[in-house]
C-alpha cells in the first residue's frame, strides 16, 4: 500500500496554477444550480493562475493542502470584514477539489487556518456560507460553529441568503 503524505502550508507563487484549478472545480461543484450560470462562469473565469499569483504576492494569506505533492485544496484568511461582528479573524474561502471532499481534509485545513489566525493575534473567527450550500452549513456546524448572523449576496439579480458561523 502506498502512503501519501498530507501537508498544509502557506501558498507561494508556484502554487498559483494548482489553486486556480482547485478554485475552478470546487466552485462549479459547489455552486452550479445555486449561483446563476453566467455569474458563476464569470467569477471562475476571473480567477485564473495570474489572479492567484497576484493574490499570493500581495501577501494575501493563502494556505494550501497537499496530498502526495498535489495541491487539492486552499483556504484564504485574514481580518474579519463585518464590523458588526466582534470576532477578529475570518476564513474567507475554504475549498477542496470535489474528489477530495468528505475524507477529513476540510477539517484539517480549517483547524490549520484557525491556528494561523490565532498566531497572528486575531481572537475568534467567522466564516460566511451561502444558505443553499447545505454541505458547507453541515460542515461548519460539525466543526462547532454557531450561526450568528445572516446577510444577502446578489448574483445577476438573484439574491441569495448567507449565514455567518462564529467560533470564539
Ligand atoms: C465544505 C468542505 C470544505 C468540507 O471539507 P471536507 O473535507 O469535505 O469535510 P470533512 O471530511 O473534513 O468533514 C468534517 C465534518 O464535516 C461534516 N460534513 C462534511 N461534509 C458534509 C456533508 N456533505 N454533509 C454533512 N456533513 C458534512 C461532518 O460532520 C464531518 O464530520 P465527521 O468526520 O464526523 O463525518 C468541502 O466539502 C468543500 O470544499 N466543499 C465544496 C466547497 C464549499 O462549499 N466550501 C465552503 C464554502 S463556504
Amino acid at each position: 500500500m502506498k502512503t501519501l503524505a498530507i501537508d498544509i502550508r502557506r501558498a507561494d507563487g508556484n502554487d498559483a496554477e494548482a489553486i486556480a484549478e482547485v478554485h475552478h472545480q470546487a466552485w462549479l461543484g459547489a455552486y452550479s444550480g445555486i449561483i446563476p450560470h453566467r455569474a458563476l462562469t464569470r467569477m471562475v473565469g476571473r480567477r485564473g493562475s495570474q489572479w492567484w499569483k497576484n493574490a499570493v504576492k500581495r501577501a494575501a494569506n493563502v494556505m494550501v493542502i497537499e496530498i502526495g505533492g498535489e495541491v487539492v485544496g486552499y483556504a484564504t484568511l485574514g481580518r474579519n470584514r463585518a464590523r458588526q461582528l466582534p470576532q477578529q479573524g475570518e476564513i474567507y474561502e475554504l475549498y477542496l477539489k470535489p474528489e477530495y471532499q468528505g475524507i477529513g481534509l476540510g477539517s484539517r485545513l480549517f483547524s490549520a487556518a484557525r491556528k494561523q489566525l490565532r498566531s497572528h493575534g486575531l481572537k475568534g473567527l467567522v466564516v460566511w456560507a451561502l444558505e443553499e450550500n447545505t454541505n458547507a452549513l453541515s460542515f461548519y456546524e460539525g466543526m462547532g460553529g454557531r450561526d450568528v448572523a445572516e446577510g444577502v449576496e446578489v448574483f445577476e439579480a438573484k439574491a441569495l441568503r448567507k449565514i455567518a458561523f462564529a467560533w470564539n
